[in-house]
């Protein structure tokens, strides 16, 4: 009895730790001037939002107009479709952790580049991942895919929904919500996607533990 007290302190002292840690990373980001963007027109940094406990997280490429304006990662239309497909599986926002490859709305919605890519996540979301130590990392579309993966590009069609070991958590590629929008043709598979993530999260052992389906990505041949 004495011992499942002692375990349970260690755990909530582990989980504050965390979160202080978050938030100290999420004020220190807010005058971030590492990269070009933040000159580039930018009203807030977007750092993140959500369950800093969460077994799942999802990455997204960088924050748009909206996000831009409210601080906050996924508000626009493709973060509407995104709370759906969520709440399609069960989940609520306020289950998972959100965030984006880089934390600053490029000029125009460009694509990031890859040293503002390379500064941003080595500065902010390699210490997000470590921190909220999730089970999956749900990755939307190429970008956020290719950097978690640590690969140059990867084609979505060929990983979607498919589930890669790396560093104690699963990857999980998945098409980006805005894909649907553009298309209703990429609806169909981005909700299979969140089904496999649903399957993949009520799976009994750890996630992190499980070696079965385990994919070696770098011989994958993903190019
Ligand atoms: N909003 C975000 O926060 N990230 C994206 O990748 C797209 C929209």
């Amino acid at each position: 009895m004495q011992r499942l007290f002692k375990y349970k302190l260690l755990y909530l002292w582990e989980i504050g730790d965390r979160m202080t840690k978050l938030t100290s990373l999420a004020e220190s980001s807010r005058g971030c001037e590492l990269c070009p963007l933040a000159k580039q027109g930018r009203t807030q940094v977007v750092f993140g939002d959500g369950n800093e406990d969460a077994d799942i997280m999802f990455i997204g490429e960088g924050p748009g107009f909206y996000e831009d304006k409210q601080g906050k990662p996924f508000v626009g239309a493709a973060g509407k479709l995104l709370t759906q497909l969520l709440e399609s599986i069960g989940l609520r926002r306020e289950d998972v952790y959100i965030t984006n490859v880089v934390k600053c709305r490029p000029p125009q919605n460009r694509d990031p580049k890859p040293e503002e890519i390379e500064v941003c996540t080595n500065e902010y979301l390699f210490m997000q991942v470590q921190e909220i130590e999730p089970k999956i990392v749900a990755t939307l579309g190429r970008f956020a895919s290719a950097v978690i993966l640590g690969l140059k590009d990867v084609s979505m069609g060929r990983v979607h929904g498919q589930k890669f070991k790396k560093d104690g958590y699963f990857v999980v590629p998945i098409y980006h919500p805005a894909a649907a929008l553009h298309s209703r043709a990429n609806l169909e598979p981005l909700a299979e996607d969140f089904k496999k993530l649903k399957e993949y999260l009520e799976e009994k052992s750890e996630v992190r533990a499980e070696v079965s389906q385990e994919v070696e990505v770098e011989q994958m041949g993903l190019f």
